[in-house]
């Protein structure tokens, strides 16, 4: 299974599926990382890892569809299979999710369908839910909508802020997101 990740951020979660491949919890490799920005930490990981990165900064593509486009002949010249977005802050359009139907997941820091969208994390802070999450889903044109194929729970204690409560919602995604992999290759599998 040739696995790409699409990253803007720090990359916690595709270092996490990169060791689930090293390990053999997941059957798979990543082949390729994509980053939008130069700067951000999921680089520097894929560096660590060994793993090829190629910046597409958005701001030097004069469309969302041509982003993805970028994407897709990446993708296609690394013969990927199932392309992972982890932290990716761009809106795809149906050019990226039209290249690999029910090939693209997405990992989200909340219990879906509650708190689609920007800042799961605080929405849910805000909403005073005592049990908040994340949830790993095939990425469909509605915004963080598609089939869910795994999610995870963990508490809102009483004296958390967004980034105490993103850490351990983040310890799940860590944990489901290379499950969630290992779901979405087994439902291409079996067509
Ligand atoms: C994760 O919390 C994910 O749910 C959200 O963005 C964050 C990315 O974190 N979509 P990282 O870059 O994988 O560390």
């Amino acid at each position: 299974l040739r696995l790409a990740v699409m990253a803007s951020g720090a990359g916690s979660n595709f270092e996490a599926l990169a060791r689930a491949c090293g390990d053999g919890r997941l059957h798979g490799h990543v082949v390729v990382l994509a980053v939008n920005r130069a700067d951000c930490g999921a680089r520097d990981r894929a560096g660590r890892l060994g793993i090829p990165c190629q910046v597409i900064d958005h701001r030097h593509q004069p469309s969302r569809e041509a982003l993805d486009r970028a994407l897709i002949r990446l993708f296609e010249a690394h013969r990927v299979d199932l392309v992972v977005m982890a932290g990716w802050m761009r809106i795809v359009t149906p050019v990226l999710i039209g290249a690999f139907p029910e090939r693209l997941v997405n990992i989200h820091p909340s219990l879906l369908p509650s708190f689609r969208g920007a800042d799961g994390v605080g929405q849910a802070l805000a909403a005073g839910v005592t049990l908040a999450g994340c949830t790993a889903h095939l990425v469909t044109e509605q915004v963080d909508a598609g089939p869910i194929l795994v999610q995870a729970a963990v508490p809102v204690l009483a004296d958390d802020d967004r980034e105490r409560l993103h850490a351990r919602i983040q310890r799940q995604e860590h944990r489901i997101l290379p499950l969630a992999v290992s779901l979405a290759a087994r439902r291409l599998a079996q067509g």
